[in-house]
């Protein structure tokens, strides 16, 4: 009672038109104020259009967003903050619309209705701590900051004549967004805006957006720096969302969506064609010659390194998740393609020792008393007489040991490093173009 007197007091010497005409405009306001809040007005009960015209029209809450302003915030989750005014309208029948006021500083609305003119004027916020207020909450919110004058909060009430209070107040709302980042950079987050009636229920209660519900100010696009956005209203069609276990199972909402798709180009430049090109910097080192081992060497160590020390500055500059990202599927793939040029290049060195070492022994059979018979004739007859002899178990494993290590390395003897680096030339850029082939369409297009 006492704060009350108190805000009234502030608000006659804040008002404008305070000191012109002293004592009495005050007072004037203050009966005006007395007057739209008729004596033995129930603040605790809603103004049920029932009571009135004894149909069953349930009470309207209607809403609008102007956001002024989505600022990003720099957490890694996504959330933004809306600057925006909040708007509800309801319409109270039971409040008064001062007549008084109407010649002073009430001005026309409605647009030419004749004597149905709906006329409305300006009242102080004051008048909301003595009427009933609808119980709207934003779900999932992680702040609401109403903005404040000097002296009081930045909202203002409209009265019209037909009842209908409209409130807007200026907030900022931290909105919390979707955080799945599988598909990071090319991923879209989605920010639900649901407004819910707290206590009331759906078929007496219901929102709706107004017909320009929810309105972004186009100078909103340049101040998203990662992301472009779309904000749409959610289903018109349908005035209640699902409550998850809640009593009873739907609520009477209206909800926006926000969907936030990540500008990728910063991305592209930044992190995909540079680890690309250190891609294909590894790739030139096939063509260098094998015998320039330090050249080589430093040319695919330092791209490797590099791609590796690129790979842990993304993953510092990217929201932390503890499953894999697009682009850390990219930079892993780099890392192993540039891995794979080094164990190119360790094969051609081994290849390149192996041809210089001089041969095991082999063990020359003695010349048998078939020598006159033909090669292939032998070498079938030879084949023969092995199975023959493998059947019998008359082979020791240490002699086919034997056979298979000089094969090796008859195979590595054989084994031109011309023909190494051929096929890793072929092989490398093909298999990074089949990774290409199946990456982009799977994350840009799927
Ligand atoms: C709310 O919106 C509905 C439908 O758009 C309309 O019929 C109703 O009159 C509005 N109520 C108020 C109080 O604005
Ligand atoms: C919108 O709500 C209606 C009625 O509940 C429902 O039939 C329709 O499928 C909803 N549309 C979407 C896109 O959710």
């Amino acid at each position: 009672m006492d704060a009350q007197g108190v805000v009234i007091f502030v608000w006659l010497m804040t008002s404008p038109w305070c000191c012109a005409g002293e004592g009495a405009a005050g007072k004037a306001s203050d009966a005006n104020k007395l007057s739209i809040v008729p004596p033995g007005y129930l603040q605790e009960l809603a103004p049920w259009p029932q009571v009135l015209n004894h149909d069953g029209s349930p009470l309207m809450i209607n809403f609008s967003l102007k956001v002024n302003a989505i600022m990003e915030t720099d957490d890694k989750q996504t959330s933004v903050i809306l600057d925006s005014f909040f708007r509800v309208t309801w319409n109270d029948w039971r409040l008064k619309y001062p007549e008084a006021e109407e010649s002073g500083k009430g001005s026309g609305g409605g647009g030419g209705g004749g004597d149905e003119e709906v006329r409305h004027t300006i009242v102080n916020p004051v008048l909301l701590e003595e009427v009933w207020l609808p119980d709207p909450y934003i779900f999932i919110v992680r702040d609401i900051n109403t903005l404040r004058l000097l002296l009081k909060d930045v909202r203002g009430v409209l009265l019209y004549s037909d009842g209908r209070l409209f409130v807007s107040i200026l907030t900022k709302i931290h909105l919390g967004c979707s955080a799945k980042f599988s598909r990071f950079p090319f991923d879209e987050q989605e920010c639900r805006l649901a407004i819910y009636s707290y206590m009331y229920e759906a078929p007496a209660l219901e929102m709706r957006w107004l017909p320009e519900g929810l309105v972004v100010d186009p100078r909103v696009k340049d101040q998203l720096t990662n992301f472009d956005y779309t904000f749409t209203i959610g289903n018109t069609s349908s005035h209640t969302c699902p409550c998850y276990k809640c009593i009873p199972p739907e609520a009477p909402c209206v909800y926006a969506t926000l969907v936030l798709t990540r500008k990728v180009l910063g991305h592209l430049l930044s992190t995909f064609l540079p680890s690309g090109l250190f891609v294909a910097v590894s790739y030139a080192s096939l063509f260098w010659p094998a015998d320039v081992i330090p050249g080589r060497t430093v040319l695919v160590i330092t791209s490797l390194l590099t791609l590796v020390s690129m790979h842990t500055g993304v993953r510092q500059s990217s929201p932390e998740t503890s499953y894999i990202k697009a682009v850390d599927v990219w930079m892993i793939t780099c890392i192993v393609m540039s891995a794979l040029m080094l164990f190119e290049y360790g094969l051609v060195l081994f290849i390149k020792k192996q041809q210089k070492l001089p041969a095991p022994p082999v063990q020359e059979e003695p010349p048998s008393r078939d020598t006159h018979i033909s090669q292939s004739t032998k070498s079938i007859k030879a084949a023969f007489e092995l199975s023959a002899r493998r059947e019998a178990g008359k082979v020791a494993p240490l002699q086919v040991k034997l056979n298979t290590w000089q094969s090796a390395h008859r195979y590595w003897k054989t084994l031109k490093v011309d023909r190494v680096e051929h096929i890793f030339k072929v092989l490398a850029p093909t298999v990074f173009l089949l990774f290409n082939l199946v990456y982009w369409p799977y994350y840009l297009v799927y």
